[in-house]
């Protein structure tokens, strides 16, 4: 893991041993995360049925609140339960767009057993932002984040 992606996993945990509801421990994850150079905006989705809910941000506000499992990159990840990195959204025709500088995004499951829980969406205005390092770490703070849903 790179230097500054330990950085921002140690600040996770502890975001999270700070906080002192489930609502402020999602936000401060998101907040620390999203200090990370390349990361412009996180947002937190929780599945509710076949819907995607935002629970938290940090970064530009989004009005997509609420995604139906199915449709854009975050509706993707549910269908194949798997992480979705996108680096040029651009060029993706499911790609739900909240503004026009986003360039690339990684949307992180957070699965329990069998049970998809909720995802990590990042947008990055730096076009192929993502790899094996940011999936690294997201999956680190995806095993933290689980017991929270
Ligand atoms: N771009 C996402 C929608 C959510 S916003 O990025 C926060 C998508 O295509 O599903």
């Amino acid at each position: 893991m790179k230097p500054e992606h330990a950085v921002a996993l140690q600040h996770t945990v502890e975001a999270l041993l700070g906080a002192e509801s489930a609502g402020e421990r999602l936000a401060a994850v998101c907040r620390v995360l999203q200090a990370l150079p390349h990361y412009t905006g996180v947002y937190i989705y929780a599945l509710e049925g076949d819907m995607l809910v935002l629970k938290a941000f940090h970064g530009r506000a989004t009005g997509h609140t609420r995604i139906p499992s199915g449709k854009g990159i975050c509706g993707a990840s549910v269908l194949t339960r798997a992480p979705v990195t996108v680096v040029d959204v651009g060029s993706d025709p499911r790609y739900l767009a909240c503004n026009l500088e986003t360039k690339s995004e990684i949307v992180f499951p957070i699965i329990r057993g069998e049970t998809y829980l909720a995802q990590i969406d990042v947008d990055s205005d730096d076009r192929a932002a993502f790899g094996a390092e940011d999936e690294d770490l997201l999956a680190e703070v995806a095993k933290l984040l689980a017991p929270l849903f």
